[in-house]
């Protein structure tokens, strides 16, 4: 079945295709249309940041960015679900077209700069789904937010989501945001999450619940950042890191069309750099932290050499453009 729409959806320009889909999932959630998404994946428990996962293969961020389509997400299998990069205000993104496929190699290289309806919005689509799974909320900082408030608007979004996310995650790591990805990095990284785990202190009492706080890294990192980044981590007590983003390099597709284009590049391509990142930081953290491995994960070896280099949960974005909702089933039934 996704054979005949992804061939229908392919013909069209990669975010008009996105768009399309997420408004038919959303409008189709609750009638028998839903059946062409619905689907049983075997229950495979996994407890990880201290909450229960139904199962350890999740949407990644930036699919569903304002979490319109929750409840369908769910009807497909997903055992957590990570909805974002929410802003503090609604921003309009780069300038289109922001979006190519580069189906030689399954992958997608985008540049959309969290276009996004704002926090009040994602929250009233939360409130909406009435979802008892796993949620994940991905914040990070408006474009137009100088670099030194930019502590301000995760403190501001992490206020906002903390009583509807089962975790939240700190996006550092995203290509298309100028600046975002120094605070991965020193002074700025430690003051970052120092302010955070003090502001997810207060609001652990303030609303009697824990939510686990992860970061999102880059995949673009030497092994001297990766090991100071790691040292903040366990520091600064971060519950989980999400291993990785999109990579600028273009070294797996040279001569593609498309290939140059500005932005983040994801996709089977992304697999090795992003796995080689997953096995280090395992080494680094010892287990102090448990790892979310997300990266050209399109089949179930993919997301075993996931686990195997370390990860304790992987999400998929592109491998589920290229194949479907079947790609859920596939992995975790054989898990
Ligand atoms: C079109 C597109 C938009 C994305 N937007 C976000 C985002 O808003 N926030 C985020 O943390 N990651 C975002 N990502 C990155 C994905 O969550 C994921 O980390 C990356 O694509 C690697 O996984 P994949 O190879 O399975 O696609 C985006 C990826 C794509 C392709």
């Amino acid at each position: 079945m996704y054979g005949l729409a992804k061939a229908w959806l392919f013909r069209k320009d990669a975010e008009e295709a996105h768009d399309l889909t997420l408004q038919l999932l959303r409008r189709y959630t609750d009638t028998p249309l839903a059946l062409f998404w619905r689907q049983k994946v075997a229950p495979k428990p996994v407890k990880v940041m201290g909450i229960e996962f139904p199962n350890p293969v999740g949407l990644a961020a930036g699919l569903d960015k304002n979490g319109e389509c929750i409840r369908a997400f769910e009807q497909m299998g997903f055992g957590f679900i990570e909805i974002g990069t929410i802003t503090p205000r609604p921003q309009p993104g780069n300038p289109k077209p922001r979006l190519f496929r580069l189906p030689e190699k399954d992958a997608i290289i985008n540049r959309m700069g969290f276009n996004n309806k704002g926090v009040d919005y994602l929250i009233e689509q939360v409130r909406q789904a009435n979802f008892e799974g796993v949620l994940g909320i991905n914040i990070g900082k408006n474009k137009d937010t100088p670099e030194e408030n930019a502590v301000d608007d995760y403190v501001y979004c992490m206020r906002k989501v903390y009583p509807y996310a089962t975790y939240i995650t700190v996006n550092i790591s995203s290509p298309n945001t100028p600046g975002l990805r120094s605070f991965q990095h020193g002074a700025a990284l430690d003051k970052l999450l120092s302010i955070l785990k003090k502001e997810q202190a207060a609001l652990t009492t303030k609303h009697n619940k824990y939510v686990p706080l992860a970061v999102k890294i880059a995949p673009d990192l030497s092994d001297d950042e990766l090991a100071a980044m790691a040292t903040a981590f366990i520091k600064h007590d971060i519950d989980a890191v999400i291993a990785t983003n999109t990579t600028l390099s273009r070294d797996a597709v040279v001569g593609l069309e498309h290939a140059n284009e500005a932005g983040g590049l994801s996709g089977a391509v992304l697999f090795e750099d992003s796995t080689r990142i997953v096995r280090k930081l395992s080494g680094l953290l010892n287990g102090a932290l448990p790892i979310i491995a997300v990266g050209g994960v399109d089949s179930y070896s993919a997301a075993k050499a996931k686990l195997a280099a370390g990860a304790s949960l992987v999400q998929i974005y592109s491998g589920f453009i290229y194949q479907g909702p079947k790609l859920i089933p596939s992995i975790v039934n054989r898990l």
